[in-house]
């Protein structure tokens, strides 16, 4: 069956984009990686898929006059690549609702904290100063708002309270290269479906047991 083609958008280290080009490696995963688009040049993430020859392409968002033209450049490198499902990882630029209306459905995020709660940037400090016992992540399809969007899947992970951001981040990290693979795969099954702004999964396999913290003694 012809796997699915993925476009990976990066800024940054790229260790979510390793997590998936890892994923990919094995010959029954369902999805492949088109092409790694970064707007940041010397971005780590660009050699890790180099090092695989996954295609990758550097779209300077400082380069053009407005966001319209960013993404018009953008649109025509995952087009010619037949990417079929944008993963946004990492990707550090604010996208037009245009861009996001044109990939309705098609565009998931991985964002470091359990959605709607701890949207934006310096989520793991936000999290400490609130006191939040758990965190963790949450792969959505992308709205035109920030962080926002019907969830596919998520992850969750208890605050220690030694924690700091990047302890908590680290703990995060962790299940995020588990999760996005996951989460890929069940697209490219065809086990994912929107309606109403609800996703269902076909046969999902739901966690047992639940998680209390401080844990009962
Ligand atoms: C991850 O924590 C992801 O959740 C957030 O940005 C970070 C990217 O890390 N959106 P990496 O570039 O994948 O290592």
């Amino acid at each position: 069956m012809a796997k699915l083609k993925v476009g990976v958008l990066i800024s940054g280290r790229g260790s979510n984009l390793q997590a998936l080009i890892d994923a990919c490696e094995d010959e029954s995963y369902p999805a492949e990686i088109a092409l790694v688009l970064s707007n940041v040049a010397d971005a780590a993430g660009l050699k890790r898929a180099e090092a695989k020859k996954i295609p990758t392409k550097v779209i300077d968002h400082k380069a053009y006059e407005d966001r319209e033209g960013f993404e018009d450049a953008m649109q025509e490198a995952l087009t010619a690549a037949g990417v079929e499902l944008i993963c946004l990882a990492g990707f550090m630029r604010l996208l037009t609702e245009g861009f996001v209306g044109r990939w309705r459905d098609r565009l998931i995020n991985i964002h470091p904290s359990l959605l709607p709660a701890f949207r934006g940037l310096n989520v793991h400090d936000r999290v400490l100063e609130y006191g939040a016992r758990f965190s963790g992540c949450t792969v959505h399809f992308v709205r035109a708002a920030v962080d926002d969007g019907p969830i596919i899947a998520q992850a969750v992970v208890p605050v220690h309270q030694d924690d700091d951001a990047d302890s908590l981040a680290a703990r995060i990290l962790t299940h995020e290269h588990r999760v996005y693979p996951l989460v890929v795969r069940l697209i490219a099954q065809s086990r994912v479906r929107v309606t109403d702004d609800l996703v269902t999964v076909r046969d999902p396999q739901a966690p047992m047991g639940t998680m209390i913290n401080p844990a009962p003694e």
